[in-house]
Formats: C-alpha cells, sequence, structure tokens
C-alpha cells in the first residue's frame, strides 16, 4: 500500500521530502502522492507540507492503526500478514477463523478493543479502547503436541517482555509460564489455543495482553495488576511495542525451532524468571505442596524443589503456582 510506504519514509526521515522524490520513488503523479497524504490526515497524522520543501511527519506517539503497524513491521514472516480492527470479539478468534481459511504461518491480528477478550481458565480479559495492546499471532510449527503449545507461549513471554524493555526501558520479569511482571504486578497475559477440529489441529494461534494506558483496574484485579504508564508516568507507543514484540519473537522462535525444545532460550528465561528462589505453593487437581522454585527444563517444566531435596517437575496448564507472599 503507497499509504503505508509512505508513512515508514516519513518517519524514518529526519528531513522534509518532497513531492517530486515522492512521485518518482512509487512511479505515481502528484496528486495520487496528494491523494495518499490525504488519507493519512484522515487517519490523524499530522503531516506538515510546506512550498519547495515537501511533507514532515510530526511526532505522534501513540497512532494506532493498520497503516502505523504495518509501515513499522519489517520482520521476513512474524507479522507479514496483518489484520488490524479497530473494534473485534478477540484477536484469538479472529485468528482462529484466518487459520481455518489458510491463513499463513505468522498471520497477526492486532485490535484497538475486544468486546470479548478471553483470559485462561475461561475468565475473561478487559480490553477496553484506545489505550492497551491485545495482539494474536497464528503459528503452524513443524510439529504439534501439548508440550509444542506450553512452550511457544513461554517463548512468546520471553520474547514480549524483552519488547517492552526495550521500548519502555523497563526490567519486567516473569512469572512463570507466561504472566509479565512490573513492580510486583502483572502487565501482561498470554492465552495460547488450538484449533479444536481433529483435522486442523496443525496451528496454535498465541494471544497477547498488554496493559499499557489503563490507569484504573477493577477491585478484583487492582491488587494483581498494573499497566506500564501507571508504574512509568509517561506514555508508550503501543505500534512500537507490537513492532518489537514481533522482532524479539522471530528471532526466538528460530532458536526454538532448531532444539524443537527450550534449551538454546533456557538462559535468557531464566535471567527473567521471578520465581526464582522463591516458595512457590504449587496446587493442582490431586496436591499441594510447597517448595523452592530453582528454575525450568528444556520442556518449560518449573523445577521446584522440596525441603527433603527432591526436584519436581511441573507442568504449565496443569497447575497454579502461588508466590507464597502474595501475587508472585
Ligand atoms: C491471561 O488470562 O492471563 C491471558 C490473557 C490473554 C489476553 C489476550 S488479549 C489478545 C488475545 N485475545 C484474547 O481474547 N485474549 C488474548
Amino acid at each position: 500500500m503507497m499509504k503505508t510506504e509512505i508513512l515508514t519514509l516519513l518517519r524514518e526521515s529526519e528531513d522534509f521530502i518532497s513531492g517530486q522524490q515522492l512521485c518518482e520513488k512509487f512511479g505515481v503523479s502528484r496528486t495520487a502522492v496528494w491523494k495518499a497524504i490525504g488519507r493519512l490526515k484522515k487517519e490523524g497524522y499530522q503531516i506538515e507540507a510546506v512550498q519547495n520543501r515537501g511533507y514532515r511527519l510530526a511526532v505522534t506517539p501513540d497512532a494506532f492503526s493498520e497503516a502505523e503497524l504495518a509501515s513499522r513491521i519489517h520482520t521476513a514472516w512474524a507479522g507479514k500478514r496483518l489484520h488490524y480492527y479497530g473494534r473485534t470479539d478477540s484477536t484469538n478468534l479472529r485468528a482462529k477463523q484466518l487459520a481455518e481459511e489458510n491463513a499463513p504461518h505468522g498471520t497477526l491480528v492486532v485490535a484497538d478493543m475486544q468486546t470479548a477478550g478471553r483470559g485462561r481458565r475461561g475468565r475473561g480479559w478487559e480490553s477496553p479502547a484506545g489505550t492497551n495492546v491485545y495482539f494474536t499471532i497464528l503459528l503452524r510449527p513443524d510439529d504439534i503436541n501439548a508440550d509444542m503449545i506450553s512452550i511457544l507461549t513461554l517463548v512468546m513471554a520471553l520474547s514480549v517482555s524483552e519488547a517492552i524493555d526495550e521500548t519502555a526501558g523497563t526490567q519486567t520479569k516473569i512469572k512463570w509460564p507466561n504472566d509479565i511482571i512490573l513492580n510486583g504486578r502483572k502487565i501482561v497475559g498470554i492465552l495460547s489455543e488450538m484449533s479444536a477440529e481433529p483435522k486442523y489441529i496443525h496451528y496454535v494461534v498465541t494471544g497477547v495482553g498488554i496493559n499499557v494506558g489503563t490507569q484504573r483496574f477493577s477491585e478484583e484485579l487492582a491488587q494483581k495488576a498494573t499497566s506500564l504508564e501507571a508504574e512509568l508516568g509517561h506514555k508508550i507507543s503501543r505500534a512500537m511495542l507490537v513492532e518489537k514484540a514481533m522482532e524479539r519473537f522471530e528471532e526466538n522462535y528460530e532458536i526454538f525451532r532448531r532444539s524443537g525444545d527450550m534449551g538454546g532460550l533456557k538462559e535468557s528465561y531464566e535471567r527473567r524468571l521471578v520465581n526464582t528462589g522463591r516458595e512457590v505453593r504449587v496446587l493442582d487437581l490431586e496436591h499441594e505442596f510447597s517448595g523452592r522454585a530453582v528454575g525450568i527444563n528444556d520442556t518449560g517444566e518449573l523445577l521446584v524443589q522440596t525441603e527433603d531435596g527432591v526436584m519436581h517437575t511441573v507442568y504449565a496448564g496443569e497447575v497454579s503456582v502461588r508466590g507464597i507472599y502474595g501475587y508472585v
């Protein structure tokens, strides 16, 4: 789309770009360029036009639109196909539908607002408009089994944690398996799902919700949830978060692919793991025990050592892990 490419050029150039340069670059008329600029303005971009100099983009820290995202994502496959919704039920549902329609590996669905945001354990995910990030990526790994889903979720948690730190200068942590924590409270939730149809089991959708701007959470969540802007006190670009998340995810996914497990990413993941060295209580359907978390293994299970010295491997999805002093 020319509009997207013009936006990329304007963002990357520190100076004015002349109308003539744009015409030559795209091989179109001045009128066509002028129309594309007009469409960008309609989407809220402030584009300065000065006679004899050309066009320049004013800083727009929170532009969040299809053109904005497409002009930033330059990965080989992660997010290369983009579906943007101002409002949708759930990006996970959209991604599953696209998967059934044969959308390729790496297809990305982004929304500004969700009316039926899904959380883990059948819960919902608060998804107001204009302030947070909701996205889902469609993955078609070479081999799918139940372990794969939880590993892909860990790969995403690592990638989003890195992306947030690059964008916001934070030092976020991961609460195993896949919550991202800032100052002891949750800022990101991740939900992976796979197709329920046996004949189409060859894909996974991994959905990410990043609390960027929410200032007040419901009473139920206020103790354990927070947002980037509430913690930092200034604006964070949502589009840059998605851009960086795609970059980090593409790279980490390739590392995962080489071994088919968490082996190559374990160290990076463990550096961010908030549970390490802490007492955790593990609850599953049958029993409950406490121990000290020491790290993860190659399949992404949490290693928990009990007082008798025995090392237990805790499988994601089956259990809930609580810090004994509260949420983390
Ligand atoms: C959790 O409960 O921690 C997981 C929350 C996952 C929320 C994200 S928002 C984008 C994607 N679409 C959904 O409906 N859910 C995920």
